[in-house]
């Protein structure tokens, strides 16, 4: 059963007077107790549509079309009270940089406290109980004694796994991780997916995981959308896209990851485009080995390939 869906989205951004279009006919869906990755290089709009679940753009953005379904309910169409019943309690964001979302001037006990009496109905001892069997959870050494401790005295690592505290505390149905690892070393992203995955079995946790490292998802995502200059370009199983990706852009993407036998790494040429970019076809044609007369005339539509949906002429 999908718990989130998101159904032709399309958003623009609005800037020197003119529209932008961001994202373009984007459908994802989670299902239930899954994890579903997002993946694409740099602004390719994957943050976009992870705040666009949320409803936390920028004021500059405008949503064109689509529906953001969740328990039988349109997010899109709910008003900032509404929603922010649904912020935590229902659906809760790891962003990328964690400092983001702890306030520097309390300590982090305060912080989590605050999320357990709010969401949970917690006063005193048995709040703070419950704060130090989260932390626990997420294997904060001495919990009890490092409530009293203020964000910056935590390292990076720690501070994402305070949030993921707190996205437990409030026993979020959907947790979406807006690349919640790049920024800390290879062992410890190792640990944060484990732990995730642990949330995961423990909770019924459904997970939508934003990266730009296929690397670091394939092994623990269930289904996976590879975004392009605002489209999903490819959505399948992550074990599918892995081992027998279709789109050209998912191909060299997966070429492009270090390759521990050979060391060999391969770029993949040209720049990403902008949104101010207008493409009549397809926005990876000027830079795909694989185009053919039809890609810069037409966008093409999505083609069935197995369990692959994927939007490339080769596939007609
Ligand atoms: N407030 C804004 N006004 C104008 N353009 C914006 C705004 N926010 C985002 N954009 C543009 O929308 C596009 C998608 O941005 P988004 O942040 O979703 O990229 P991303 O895939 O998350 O990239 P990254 O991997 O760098 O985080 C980018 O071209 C970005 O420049
Ligand atoms: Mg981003």
């Amino acid at each position: 059963m999908n718990i989130l869906e998101i159904k032709n989205l399309s958003l623009a951004f609005h800037s020197d007077d003119k529209d932008y279009q961001a994202l373009h006919n984007v459908n994802l869906s989670l299902e239930e107790g899954k994890m579903l990755a997002i993946v694409g290089e740099s602004g390719c709009g994957k943050t976009v549509t992870a705040m666009s679940v949320l409803n936390l753009n920028a004021p500059n953005a405008k949503i064109l079309s689509g529906e953001i379904i969740y328990k039988n309910q349109d997010l899109l169409k709910l008003n900032e009270k509404e929603m922010q019943k649904i912020r935590g309690r229902e659906i809760a964001l790891i962003p990328q940089d964690p400092m983001t979302s702890l306030n520097p001037l309390y300590t982090i006990g305060s912080q989590i406290l605050e999320v357990i009496e709010i969401h949970q109905g917690l006063k005193g001892s048995e709040a703070e109980k419950k704060a130090v069997k989260v932390l626990e959870q997420v294997k904060i050494p001495n919990a009890k004694e490092r409530l009293k401790a203020y964000p910056h005295e935590f390292s990076g690592g720690m501070r994402q796994r305070v949030i993921i505290a707190m996205a437990i505390a409030c026993k979020s149905k959907i947790i979406i991780c807006d690349e919640p690892t790049t920024a800390l070393d290879v062992t410890v992203q190792a640990q944060i997916m484990e732990l995730l995955k642990d949330i995961q079995k423990e909770y019924n946790t459904s997970f939508i995981f934003i990266s730009h490292d296929f690397g670091l998802v394939y092994e623990t995502a269930d289904t996976a959308a590879v975004m392009y200059n605002g489209h999903v370009v490819e959505n399948s199983s992550a074990e599918e896209i892995f081992k027998i990706p279709k789109h050209p852009y998912t191909q060299a993407l997966i070429k492009a990851l270090p390759d521990f036998n050979t060391s060999k790494l391969e770029a993949i040429e040209g720049q990403p485009p902008s949104i101010k970019d207008y493409f009549k076809g397809c926005s990876f044609e000027p830079r795909c080995s694989k185009r053919m007369d039809i890609c810069n005339k037409e966008f093409p539509p999505y083609f069935s390939i197995d369990k692959t949906k994927c939007a490339c002429w080769l596939y007609k």
